[in-house]
Parts: structure tokens; C-alpha cells; sequence
């Protein structure tokens, strides 16, 4: 790789400035012939990562795009994923956890060992999804994700674009100032698939045994872990933020 060992919180700052007042979909383009063949888009199908899809493929962008298949996903997670295949004809990339891995844990734990503790918890999300998505990011340069400020008080800080020393990549959010009401507004403007589960409460969707609906007024990402309290709601992606 030409770019990885460059990569640094100066070279995050110049990146931002270079691209200040720039729209997303040029913002993209720029960063993605800078990084080319170094820069990766991660999906869960959910209504903001579905929005950066629409710009990159119909932009048809040099980006990368992968899901994490955690194995637990929802079935309407596996529809709109299968929707944004045919809408698209481009090809989205399934990273899935080592299959030891999982095998030991429902092995010796079950299948919802999750339920049980916060480390049992943690321990699930650390092999279905953070080992998985180390895999990807020790493979590229530049990470875009679909994380907005508003989702919770631990991403109220995070910045558009930064160096995340832990993955040695440049992480690059596009929406991050974007409220759910501009995403709504853009996803119905634009005509772009979303997950029918938005509209039956699930307002941030993850694996179907640690999501459920929120209750209006409830915050966005009440539903996620839901069993848990006072824990950051974060499964280990972007806790570092
Ligand atoms: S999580 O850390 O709680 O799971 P969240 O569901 O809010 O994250 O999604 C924030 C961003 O993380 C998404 O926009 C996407 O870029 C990335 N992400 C989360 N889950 C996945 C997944 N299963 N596959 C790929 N990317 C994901
Ligand atoms: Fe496991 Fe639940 Fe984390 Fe999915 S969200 S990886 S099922 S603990």
C-alpha cells in the first residue's frame, strides 16, 4: 500500500481544509482518487449508509463498499441488501467473522451468551464485528462510515473527517452534521431504498437480538442493546470517537 504509512492527524487536517465547503458527492471524488484502491465505505444498509451508497455508485466512485454480516442481521437487513444490489448492478463486499471463532463461542456460550453481561456482550460484537472490520481497515487508507453527530452524545465530538490512530486510516463521515430530518428528506427526494424497518420505530438498526423499536421522543439509539444500562451503546466500530 502506497498511502498507509502517511497517514496522520496532519494529513486529516489538510484533508479537511482542502475540502471545506465542497459538496459531499465532490468531497468523495476528491478523497477517492487521492486514496485510489486504498479507500473503503462500510454499510449496515441503514437510511444514512444507504444515502452515501446512492452517491457512490450512481457517481459510480473508485470506492470500495463492504458490509459486516455479523451473522444475526434482520431478514428486512438481508431484503434491502439485496434491493441495493439489483438498484445499483454494483458489487458490495461481505466480510464475514472467523468461523472458529464463532464456532467456539456458540460452542461454550450459546447463542445468546450477549444477554448475559456487558463483557459477554462485547465479547459477541468483538467477533462479529470489530475483528472483522480490522480485517478490512489494515487493507486500506481511508474509511467512510455513515455516524452522525446527533446519533448519541458519545459521537457529539466526532469530526468529518479525522485520523483514527487505532485503524491507521484517515475516517472520513459525510453526514456527520446531517439531522435525521435531512436524511429522511434526502432519502425520499432521491427516491433511495431504505430498510422497511425505519418505519416501525427501529431508528438505528443493528443485529436483530440487540435492536428493538424506540418509542417516540426515545433516543435514537435506545433500541440498540436495549437490556443494558449506562453502557456507551457502542459495540466497539467507533467508541474511540
Ligand atoms: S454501531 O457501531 O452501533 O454498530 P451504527 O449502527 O450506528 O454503528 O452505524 C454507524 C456506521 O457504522 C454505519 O454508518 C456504517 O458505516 C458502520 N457500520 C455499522 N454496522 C455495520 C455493519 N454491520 N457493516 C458495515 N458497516 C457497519
Ligand atoms: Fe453479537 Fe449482538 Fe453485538 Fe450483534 S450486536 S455482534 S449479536 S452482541
Amino acid at each position: 500500500m502506497i498511502f498507509k504509512d502517511l497517514l496522520n492527524d496532519e494529513l486529516a487536517s489538510q484533508l479537511t481544509k482542502d475540502t471545506k465547503g465542497m459538496g459531499i458527492q465532490d468531497t468523495l471524488r476528491t478523497i477517492a482518487c487521492r486514496f485510489q484502491g486504498e479507500i473503503a465505505f462500510s454499510t449496515s444498509f441503514g437510511q444514512e449508509d444507504q444515502i452515501i451508497t446512492d452517491m457512490i455508485f450512481t457517481a459510480d466512485l473508485p470506492v470500495m463498499v463492504f458490509t459486516l454480516d455479523t451473522g444475526r442481521h434482520f431478514e428486512e437487513t438481508y431484503k434491502i441488501m439485496n434491493q441495493t444490489l439489483a438498484k445499483y448492478n454494483k458489487k458490495i463486499k461481505v466480510c464475514f467473522p472467523d468461523k472458529d471463532q464463532v464456532e467456539k463461542l456458540m460452542t461454550q456460550k450459546g447463542p445468546y451468551s450477549f444477554y448475559e453481561s456487558i463483557e459477554n456482550r462485547q465479547e459477541c460484537c468483538h467477533i462479529r464485528k470489530v475483528l472483522p472490520l480490522r480485517k478490512i481497515l489494515g487493507q486500506v487508507s481511508v474509511w467512510i462510515t455513515g455516524l452522525r453527530a446527533s446519533q448519541s452524545d458519545a459521537r457529539n465530538t466526532t469530526n468529518r473527517i479525522s485520523y483514527d490512530a487505532e485503524n491507521k486510516v484517515i475516517k472520513y463521515n459525510p453526514l456527520i452534521d446531517w439531522s435525521i430530518d435531512q436524511v429522511n428528506e434526502y432519502l425520499k427526494l432521491n427516491h433511495i431504498p431504505y430498510n422497511v424497518l425505519h418505519d416501525r420505530g427501529f431508528l438505528s438498526i443493528g443485529c436483530a437480538p440487540c435492536t428493538r423499536a424506540v418509542a417516540h421522543g426515545e433516543n435514537i439509539r435506545a433500541g440498540r442493546w436495549w437490556w443494558e444500562n449506562n453502557t456507551s451503546k457502542e459495540c466497539g466500530l467507533h467508541q474511540k470517537d
